[in-house]
């Protein structure tokens, strides 16, 4: 199989990176704002790469805003530029001209086995999906980072990369693409503690201390912003699936993106009812006019439910 990561590094989204590099074939990085402007994730993207020695992977600048939104970022958590905590080494390797969205389609006509890996919000895949409509049909799968089975981060309801574009969520759930869905409610378990901060940092080298530097920092913030006492390494999870699948349990079920609640714009509803191979017809439906009782038909998602 082929990886194409797309995010917003961010902390979490740099130690997918290192942990994709390491294990399976990335082909390359697409950008999008997210935790930051996408001047300044693309400029961690890149400097993440020189750090990791991996500047052959190709970096492809993707979008500045959300398909309907106006742009927001999480200062509060990953600091002004995205990746604060650290001093990374200038770039030497430039981005390559094509933007994200035309980069993903250029990829998906190289490899019959692309899987794109989304950390971020979902706007450059799902621009991609739109711009080609024959994209879906190619891409082996999506195994992203966003929603949750639970509760949100953002908002009661809505985890941050869903919440930042809920349109392009919509999108991409809808696509009909196999995917895989890693929300808040097992990405919460993966927990950085301050021993296993210590654990990277005793590696010794000026590689792991700065990586041990920028998770302390991202730790520091999620515990003032939510009382956490470990980082969350959330995005990591979309890739480590593919690295020991063993570690978590899916269910197969319906997804569908909430767009206009007042309360819950941006939430990832899982029918659960539809878990276990058990798919809600219209006609078992107790209610069957009301399209929050009968989801959908499409099981197209698995969901990560533990680990
Ligand atoms: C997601 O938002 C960002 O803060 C992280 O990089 C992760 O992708 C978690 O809600
Ligand atoms: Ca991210």
């Amino acid at each position: 199989m082929h990886f194409l990561l797309d995010g917003d590094p961010g902390h979490d989204d740099m130690l997918t990176l290192y942990l994709a590099a390491k294990h399976v074939n990335v082909v390359g990085l697409t950008t999008t704002f997210g935790n930051s402007s996408v001047e300044h994730t693309t400029r961690n993207a890149l400097r993440c790469l020189q750090m990791g020695n991996l500047n052959h992977i190709p970096v492809a600048k993707g979008s500045v805003r959300p398909l309907v939104n106006e742009p927001r970022y999480a200062p509060h958590i990953h600091g002004d530029t995205g990746l604060d905590g650290a001093e990374l080494p200038e770039a030497t390797v430039d981005i390559q001209p094509l933007h994200a969205v035309d980069f993903i389609i250029e990829q998906s006509f190289k490899y019959d086995d692309l899987v794109l890996v989304p950390t971020g919000p979902l706007t450059n895949v799902a621009s991609a999906l739109i711009k080609d409509p024959t994209l879906a049909k190619r891409l082996k799968g999506i195994s992203l980072m966003g929603g949750s089975l639970t509760f949100g981060n953002t908002t009661p309801a809505a985890e941050l990369n869903i919440y930042l574009d809920p349109e392009a969520a919509d999108v991409v759930f809808r696509s009909g693409v196999p995917i895989k869905m890693f929300g808040l409610n097992v990405t919460r378990m993966a927990n950085a503690t301050k021993e296993r901060i210590a654990d990277i940092r005793a590696i010794g080298t000026p590689f792991a201390a700065t990586v041990a530097d920028l998770i302390e920092y991202y730790r520091m913030a999620l515990n003032k912003a939510f009382g956490l006492e470990g980082a969350s390494l959330h995005d990591p999870l979309a890739i480590a699936v593919f690295i020991a699948p063993e570690l978590f349990t899916l269910k197969k079920m319906n997804v569908q993106i909430e767009l206009n609640g007042k309360l819950t714009r941006g939430m990832t509803v899982c029918d659960y009812r539809s878990s276990d191979g058990r798919r809600v017809k219209r006609d078992d439906a107790e209610f069957e006019n009301d399209s929050a009782v009968v989801s959908g038909f499409e099981e197209n998602v698995e969901v990560a439910v533990d680990m």
